[in-house]
């Protein structure tokens, strides 16, 4: 284990994570509130796993460019001129100016403001202007543009969901999202169709207390008194190797009509996506960009499985309803994370070992990682 590791969460909360015991011990607050173990983080989770980063849908057109963070770092999701998804380090090859800003379509190039080198949606360099002299295509003597194109990142879309891999060495896309549809029972998401995205904005919190708040159903009669009426006990943990999450299903005696008392799945693939299934018809995925330890940007995209196109009202009650449950879990995640800066959350906390062993293997899976 790295020195920082040990340096930062400390060896005796290293230790009482490590106890074994029906009641373990949660993250040590480092975990939670350091700038290196962000890093850290970012080098062997984010980096080296597919990222959830992209709506596919915000691409729709040929030359359509959505600049994202990626492990820290600036990446560009491209749809190019086949319709095909591309990623690229949003790094132009000259001086390397962080190239787009914005979401936008560029048409059939890419154009740094800085000089106006101009890239083809595959990335090849197509024009340094002026880089060799006063003609505008002159190029120095041994500088070949090929070998100054846009550098590519490996990246794969899944339905609306667009994941990227920095270091290009994880395994195949396919491989790690099957856990979670083997969870679906057999539900088709290629029926799918958008119904509106909720912008939650800058959330005060850690990225994995958002992870793990989605994970475990011990808060959701609680904290969601308001907008469910999912009685605890009709909840259960999914604890499953590729797939941590929640399920309910409701007792026949407590369902009710309302959307929010319907047997659902809440589902994650390590480390930063999360889907909640609804059924018999709602689907909702949950984007989370981790900008800082203790800031994360969060969006929530609503998908219909109804057979009929979403209406304007369908889209207005979804993303009110969703805007004010995730509100609820907020506040909560902003807590959790003020409570962090007290000396009392050094070891960790508890879990339950009923409704808090996925949560349990989730910070199992950060910590090996960053191990
Ligand atoms: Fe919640």
């Amino acid at each position: 284990m790295s020195l920082t590791l040990h340096s930062i969460l400390g060896d005796e909360a290293l230790a009482a994570f490590d106890a074994p015991g029906a009641v373990a011990r949660g993250l040590p607050a480092a975990a939670y509130t350091s700038e290196a173990i962000f890093a850290l983080e970012n080098e062997r989770i984010f980096a080296e796993s597919w990222v959830f980063t992209g709506l596919a849908h915000e691409l729709a057109r040929p030359g359509d460019v959505v600049p994202v963070t990626v492990a820290g770092k600036p990446v560009l999701l491209v749809r190019d001129a086949d319709g095909e998804v591309r990623a690229f380090h949003n790094v132009c090859r000259h001086r390397c100016l962080k190239l787009v800003e914005d979401p936008c379509n560029v048409g059939p190039t890419i154009q740094c403001p800085y000089h106006s080198w101009t890239y083809k949606l595959d990335g090849a360099l197509h024009l340094a202007p002026y880089f060799g002299g006063h003609d505008p295509r002159a190029l120095p003597d041994g500088f070949d543009p090929a070998q100054h194109g846009l550098v590519p990142v490996r990246v794969a879309t899944w339905h609306d969901w667009i994941f990227v891999n920095l270091t290009g060495d994880a395994q195949p896309l396919e491989e790690v999202v099957a856990p979670l549809l083997g969870q679906l029972d057999g539900l088709d998401l290629g029926r799918m169709q958008h119904v509106v995205t909720v912008d939650l904005g800058e959330i005060a919190a850690n990225w994995k207390l958002l992870m793990e708040n989605f994970i475990e159903p011990y808060h959701v009669p609680f904290v969601h008194a308001a907008t469910t009426e999912q009685p605890l006990t009709d909840h259960y943990t999914l604890n499953e190797p590729g797939c941590l999450g929640c399920a309910v299903d409701v007792s026949s005696t407590a369902k009710q009509d309302d959307t929010l008392s319907a047997d659902s799945r809440y589902l994650t693939i390590f480390p930063n996506f999360s889907l909640g299934l609804y059924f018999p018809d709602q689907v909702g995925v949950h984007l989370d960009v981790p900008l800082a330890p203790d800031r994360t940007l969060q969006r929530r995209a609503v998908y219909s499985l109804k057979p009929e196109p979403p209406s304007a009202e369908e889209a207005e009650q979804l993303a009110t309803l969703w805007h004010d449950v995730h509100v609820e879990d907020q506040v909560i995640c902003e807590r959790l994370q003020q409570g962090r800066e007290s000396a009392v959350a050094d070891d960790g906390g508890v879990l339950s070992p009923v409704w808090e062993d996925s949560v349990r293997s989730f910070q199992e899976l950060v910590l090996s990682h960053l191990r």
